[in-house]
């Protein structure tokens, strides 16, 4: 139910390989990749090539979290690479209906993304047609920003799939530790994103334990 997903932007990238391979096999559910074109975000992180090198390193799901303008134009050569789930930002230059068709059609699961200023009400016309939501709750951009709460907006949107009998991964990506994963569990979200939290520690596997153990405590206090 609660799935733990690394992110990788803020591995070691001088061994980027060995780094996924320790994330897979401490217990980690899928491997966030955080794409940023220094366009849609001032920041740049990696493109398609190097999601391509990582690919045969390990079999672990690939969600990669597309900060970039026009991701449709991008899309392809993500899914090219290995992606298994793409999320795009419901605030790039998109045609959103469009870009979930397209991206189904390629045959990869899809996933949008809003930013802090984004009210929940935004995604509600395309929650039948996507399998995953993304509340980001820092500015995309950067790893190691403090959380922003926004459990209100995790709510709004878990309480309307509930409305409409939808199962739906809610993620939340930004700030996140074991301090407060259980207040954003607790709020409705079951996939947690944590870059510094798990990258700055020694061991990963007891930094994705601590994690989820206290993300499952949230999740039995809802
Ligand atoms: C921010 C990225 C996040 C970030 C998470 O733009 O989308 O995935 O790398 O890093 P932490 O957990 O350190 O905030
Ligand atoms: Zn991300």
């Amino acid at each position: 139910m609660i799935k733990i997903a690394p992110s990788i932007f803020a591995g070691n990238f001088t061994q980027l390989g060995s780094e996924v391979k320790d994330i897979e096999s401490a217990g980690a559910d899928m491997l966030h990749i955080d794409i940023m074109d220094g366009n849609f975000v001032p920041n740049i992180s990696l493109g398609p090539l190097v999601v391509s090198w990582l690919r045969p390193e390990t079999s672990i799901v690939f969600d990669v979290h597309l900060m970039i303008n026009e991701p449709g134009r991008f899309a392809p050569e993500f899914k090219k690479a290995g992606a298994d789930i793409i999320t795009f930002h419901l605030e790039s230059d998109c045609n959103p209906h469009q870009l979930i068709k397209d991206l189904r059609k390629m045959g990869t699961k899809v996933g949008i993304s809003i930013k802090p200023q984004t009210h929940a009400q935004e995604l509600f016309p395309y929650l039948d047609a996507i399998d995953m939501v993304l509340v980001m709750t820092v500015e995309p951009g950067f790893s190691g920003q403090s959380f922003m709460d926004l459990r209100p907006k995790i709510r709004k949107v878990r309480q309307e799939c509930i409305r409409r009998r939808i199962d739906m991964d809610i993620q939340v990506d930004g700030g996140i530790s074991s301090r407060n994963a259980d207040l954003i569990t607790e709020a409705g979200a079951n996939v947690i994103v944590a870059g510094s939290a798990i990258f700055s520690q020694p061991d990963y596997k007891t930094a994705i334990k601590e994690i989820r153990d206290h993300a499952e405590k949230g999740m039995h206090n809802e």
